[in-house]
């Protein structure tokens, strides 16, 4: 089987896969479910959260805390960054909600040194976290797998029409962007004025959609990753 059929039996197995509540993951802030979704004899390991679970927000009233996970889904893929573990919206057992495959973690990695570290991985979820608005980018929302990659978690209060980015990795601040990351920055702004605009603004609204787009612009004039801003806290708290 090929890369790309491979992937799109994830999406499937996901989105279409019977889903059955495992255990409730202790540490999480909403209801946030561990899970296994089983399509034709194969099952995988996931993630749901029902929208019914969802805390409201005062500073996210729009939409839900799932569109945002997707939306972040949705630009991850079009950087073609895999930052974000495959997701779907879904029905279940407690209603619509996003559902994102499990990704093994090596617990021998420390998250606090990982944060800290140069691992490209993390360079470009820096850019991706400027693109989405992070505000919640926190030490244990980095995965950190076997393979040796680092994939994020965890996008629920992302893309406020307002700056709020809030991460713990400020390492590469004001320097230049890779060009790697301005060719994809690039791809970005073009995929936005179409599918991916088209894709986001079920999920987003309007406006969220219009600041996004600025948030492209902004790092392509600059070419350098954003400082931390002396308005809003600029690192989350808990840290981890
Ligand atoms: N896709 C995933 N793969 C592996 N572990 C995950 C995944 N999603 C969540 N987790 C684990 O569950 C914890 C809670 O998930 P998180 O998305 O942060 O929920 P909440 O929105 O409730 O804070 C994470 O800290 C992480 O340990
Ligand atoms: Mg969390």
């Amino acid at each position: 089987m090929d890369e790309t059929a491979e992937f799109q039996d994830v999406l499937r197995l996901l989105g279409q896969g019977e889903l059955s509540v495992e255990g409730r993951l202790v540490d999480a802030s909403n209801a946030t479910l561990y899970c296994t979704s089983t399509l034709d004899g194969v099952t995988a390991t996931c993630v749901y959260k029902p929208v019914r679970g969802e805390r409201p927000l005062w500073d996210f009233p729009d939409g839900t805390l799932a569109g945002r996970e997707i939306s972040a889904y949705l630009v991850s893929e079009a950087s073609g960054w895999e930052v974000v573990p495959p997701t779907v919206l879904r029905d279940g057992p407690f209603g619509p909600g996003m559902c994102q495959l499990w990704v093994e973690t090596d617990d021998t990695v420390d998250l606090g040194q990982l944060a800290r570290s140069e691992h490209p991985d993390l360079r470009r979820m820096a850019v991706f976290d400027a693109v989405v608005n992070n505000a919640d980018r926190k030490g244990g929302h980095l995965l950190p797998r076997p393979d040796g990659r680092v994939q994020g978690i965890d996008h629920g209060i992302c893309f406020s029409a307002e700056d709020k980015l809030r991460t713990l990795l400020w390492q590469w601040r004001s320097d230049p962007l890779t060009e790697e990351a301005v060719f994809v920055l690039g791809l970005l702004r073009a995929d936005l004025e179409g599918p991916l605009g088209e894709a986001l603004s079920e999920h987003l609204t309007t406006t969220e959609v219009r600041r996004t787009v600025e948030r492209v612009d902004h790092l392509l004039n600059t070419r350098r990753h954003p400082e931390p801003s002396p308005d809003w806290p600029a690192i989350p708290w808990p840290p981890f």
